[in-house]
Order: structure tokens, then sequence, then C-alpha cells
């Protein structure tokens, strides 16, 4: 089961107690939980956000009495929203299931209010409408902002003044992205603690969500043998990897105006590494690991442009096929120069990663689609087999490989004897697949974040004074990349990118994995 589930349903306490899917404790019996979609019209909420909440509802994880409301300027009925939502609905535990069943009492519980973002009639509608749901019981609501950045603080204005829970807790989830510079995410943040108080947030960062990124913290702290291993004393250096098969897919006017290094690097990546490298928390509890986290990402250098490579995809015809270029999409402007690609150096400039570099490599429209965390060991010095693996001294380095997606795995490169009566290594994985491992499929990470929001758990959301340290790393190059109109180096769409990345990680003595 969940460790928190029940915990800290009203109040946000933990108490590392343990209850299973689905457990509900007495004084819970007269809470209640809305959880209003704001945006649910758009792409994310069809995408992620309502079939997730299906599957938490599919597996018992909700709260006995809850409601789903869906808010957005779009004129719908109810039964609209419910036939919008149960297009995308999937039974995740078993694909040939029927969960027909199911599926109806979830959308029974599924309402829509249609009104405008800035304004607070359409928010009192909605409260209206939540109090007639919760009838009495303690109310406790939480506001999904699935919506674009230049409408948050206009609807946490309107729907905290208006549709604030009477009793209960009231918290919003917050998209990214968080501002686009350092200046503006303060000033977000800034303008959202006018209504909230910074417990009331939650920023989500969906790979926080990710099996393998909470594994990572268990894999460092709960394994010996990696312990004492942590550290530039045995690392030689950190990849995290991010690349899609795809392009910006229609989302090209959003991402325009970001670019890779906002959209994935800044967060995503960012996070790992700061799981990663951050020392060990004094316990599980949220304000333990940020604070943690905070200090890893304070100690990180600002990253500079000689340390960049940007890259931008262009057209290319494969077969009777051909991809389009980045510019291609019409929500593009002629000429942009905003990377879909881009490869950095990162240094944290604390005793125990001194000198270590963090490479980070993220593009869209690559020949393959995955996320991996790769740890490339040290040589190991005087190694008496130098002579028996080939000239490459390189492959005789350990490596460990999380793939955060797709098929989940850990594995450890090894060199191993090859049997036989010569003496002859090579490289070999010990592995653990999670599809041979494990036979459950593994949840969506909006599942983990918004059962977490509901139970109060903080531990996998942004604190906003980690926000600030993750934006003063990256904000003087984004400025002067601008600035500059530093020209991507163009790569064919699904190809492995520039080489540019190549010649980064060689400055300093790596090979990409
Ligand atoms: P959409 O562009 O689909 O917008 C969501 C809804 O907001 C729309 O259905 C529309 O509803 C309303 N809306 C759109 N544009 C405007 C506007 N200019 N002014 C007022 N209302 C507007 O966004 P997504 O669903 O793609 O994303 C929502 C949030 O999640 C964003 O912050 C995005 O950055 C983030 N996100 C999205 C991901 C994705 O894969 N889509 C991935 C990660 C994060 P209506 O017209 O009915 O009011
Ligand atoms: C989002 C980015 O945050 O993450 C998208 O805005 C990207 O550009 C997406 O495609 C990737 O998420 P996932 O979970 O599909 O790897």
């Amino acid at each position: 089961g969940h460790p928190q589930i029940g915990a800290s349903f009203s109040d946000g306490v933990l108490d590392g107690m343990s209850a299973g899917a689905g457990a509900v404790l007495p004084e819970q019996e007269e809470n209640t939980v809305s959880i209003t979609v704001v945006g649910a019209s758009g792409d994310l909420a069809k995408k992620k956000i309502f079939p997730a909440l299906f599957a938490l509802f599919y597996e018992d994880w909700l709260p006995k009495h809850f409601t789903v409301f869906g808010y957005a300027r779009s004129k719908m009925s109810d039964e609209e929203l419910r036939n919008m939502i149960s297009m995308t609905l999937t039974c995740r535990i078993d694909q040939r299931e029927n969960c027909s069943d199911k599926m109806e009492q979830f959308l029974k519980r599924c309402f829509y209010q249609s009104g405008q973002y800035n304004s607070e009639e359409g928010f009192c509608e909605l409260a209206r409408k939540l109090t007639e749901k919760e009838a009495g019981k303690q109310p406790n609501r939480l506001f999904y902002l699935s919506i674009p950045p230049n409408i948050f603080v206009d609807v946490v204005r309107s729907a905290s003044r208006t549709a604030s829970s009477p009793g209960g807790w009231t918290r919003f989830i917050v998209e990214k992205p968080f501002g686009r510079d350092y200046e503006s995410s303060g000033e977000l943040t800034r303008s959202l603690k006018m209504y909230l108080e910074e417990e009331q947030i939650f920023r989500i960062d969906h790979y926080l969500g990710k099996e393998l990124v909470e594994n990572l913290s268990v894999l460092r702290f709960s394994n010996l043998v990696f312990q004492p291993l942590w550290s530039r004393d045995y690392i030689r250096n950190v990849q995290l990897i991010f690349s899609e098969d795809f392009g910006t897919k229609g989302r090209g006017g959003y991402f325009d105006n970001y670019g890779i290094i906002r959209d994935i690097m800044q967060n995503h990546l960012l996070q790992i590494l700061a799981l990663f490298a951050m020392e060990t928390p004094v316990s599980l509890a949220a304000e333990d690991i940020r604070n943690e986290k905070v200090k890893v990402l304070r100690s990180m250098r600002k990253l500079k442009l000689k340390d960049v490579v940007v890259g931008q995809y262009k057209g290319h015809t494969r077969g009777d096929k051909s991809f389009p270029a980045y510019v291609d999409d019409p929500t593009v402007p002629n000429g942009s120069v905003t990377p879909t690609f881009a490869a950095a150096a990162l240094f944290i400039d604390n005793a125990r990663w001194d000198g270590v570099p963090f490479l980070m490599k993220a593009g869209k429209a690559l020949h393959t689609r995955r996320a991996e965390i790769r740890v490339q060991f040290r040589r190991v010095p005087g190694n008496l087999y130098r002579g028996n693996v080939g000239t490459d001294l390189d492959m005789a380095t350990n490596e460990l490989v999380l793939r955060v997606q797709p098929d989940e795995a850990i594995y450890l490169k090894i060199n191993n004897k090859v049997p036989g009566l010569g003496m002859r290594l090579d490289s070999s994985n010990l592995n653990l697949f999670y599809s041979e491992r494990y036979q459950r499929e593994i949840p969506d990470a909006y599942e983990r974040l918004l059962l977490d929001a509901i139970e109060g758990e903080r531990r996998l959301f942004i604190r906003s004074d980690e926000l600030d340290a993750a934006w003063a790393i990256f904000t003087p190059v984004l400025r002067e990349l601008e600035e500059k109109r530093v020209a991507p180096e163009l790569y064919p769409y699904g190809s492995r990118g520039p080489v540019g990345a190549h010649y980064l990680a060689a400055n300093y003595n790596v090979r990409w994995g």
C-alpha cells in the first residue's frame, strides 16, 4: 500500500502509518475532497489528469467521498464532460478487463462548470455546486491549474477568494512553466503568495512522480554497496539524458517561447540531478528532503555559454516519408532560433562533487525516446587486467544506468571473464528489468502526484526556494543565448542530434553513454 494513505488527508501531517489501498480511517468518514481541474477542456486534462484520477479511483486510492469538477470557458454540460473524459479512460490495470462499471461510477462523480478565469462569477457558481456536493461534510478542495501560465494568477485570485474551502484545506496544483527566468519566476511566486500560503501551493514536476526517479533515493540510501561510491572519489561523471522521437507536435506556440532548456533541463533533469547528488536527508519528511535539494542546487555553478550546445531539428526525408522541421510548425515564427536540443556541462562546487561533470542532454525529434541517468565510475587503479579488455581503457569502467523510461530498468555494467581457457574480459550487465521482475503495471506519474496532493504529501513538489535556486543556475545563459541570438546547430529529424554535444562532452573527457 501507499505508505501515507490516510495519514495526512486532513491536515498534511504524516504519522508514517501504513494502511492499504482504500483504507478509510474513521475520522475521514466525514471528510470530502473536491478536485477541480481548471482548464478541463485542454490537452493535459484529457491526456493525463482525468485518466490519472480514474486510475486512482479504480484502485481505491481516492477518499470515499470525492467529486471531480471540470472548469473552463468552453460551454459543456456535465454529460458532455463525461463523454469527453470517457474517450480517454482505459483500464490501466488490465487493458482486457472490462471496467465499464467502475467507469460509470467514476463518471457519475464528474461535473462541469463553465466560466471565465479572471472573474469571480464562475468560481462563485462553482463554489455553490461544490458546497452542494459536499453535503455538510468537512470540505477539502484541490484545484489543478491545467491552463496556460499567463492566467495562473487570475485563477488563483478568483478561486481562492470565492471557492476556498470553508473549514477544510484548499490546495492548488500549479503546472509548469513557473516563469521563464529567475525574475519572472520570483514574480509569479510573489503573486501566488498574495492569495496563498506556500503550503497550499503544489508545484508539479511530473518527472518526480516517475517510478524510477522515486527509486533513485531508495537505491542510494538503502543499499550499502552504493553509499561509499557516491562521490567524486569513485564517480567520473554523471549523465542525464532525455530524448523524444517526435517534434513539438502542435505545442510549438508554447515551446517557442521556452525552448528545450526551460522545457526539460531546468526542471525535469535538474530535479533528478538534485535527488542524485543531495546529501542524506535527516528523514524522509518533505521538508528534510527539500532542504537537501535546495542545498545542492545552491552549490551549483551558474551555467556558462561555453558549456552549452544548442540545436534545432530540420526536415528530413527517409524513403517515402518526410518529417517536418521545427520551423515548419505553423505556430512557430519564421527564423526562430529556439533550441529543440541542448547539451550542457554542470558542476556542483561542494566537497562531494568537486570537479565531477554532470552532463545533460535533452532533445526533441531524435532517433529514440528515452530518459536515463548514467553514472560512469572511475578507472580501476592499477588494473591487473588492463591488457585483457582490448585497447580501449574506457571499456573497462563500471557504469550504472537507471532507465527512467521506456522499459524501466536498472543495470550495472561490470567487467567479466569470458568463459573459456583464455583470459579475456568483456563488459556485461547485471540487470534489473522491471517488466521481468514485477508483474504490475507501473502507475503514471500523475497518479502518484495527484494522490500525494490529496494527502498533503509535499515531498515530490517543488518548494519556492528550490525553484529560485534552479532558475539561478540557468538564467544567465538563457539570457546570453537570447541576446546573442546564438544559432542552433541544425540536426535532421530522427537523428542523434548535433555533433557539438560530443565535442562538449570530450572537453571533459566524457563519452555519452
Ligand atoms: P491548453 O493549451 O490545452 O489549455 C488548457 C485550456 O486552457 C484550454 O482548453 C482552454 O480552455 C484554456 N486556454 C487556452 N489558451 C488560453 C488563453 N490564451 N487564455 C485563456 N484560456 C486559455 O494547455 P495544456 O492542457 O496543454 O496544458 C495546461 C498546462 O499544463 C500548461 O501550463 C502547460 O504548460 C502544462 N503542461 C502541459 C503538458 C501537455 O502535454 N499538454 C505537459 C506538461 C505541462 P477554454 O478555452 O475552454 O477555457
Ligand atoms: C513536458 C514537456 O514537461 O514533458 C514536454 O513540456 C515533454 O515537452 C514532456 O514532451 C515529456 O514527458 P514524458 O512523461 O512523456 O516523458
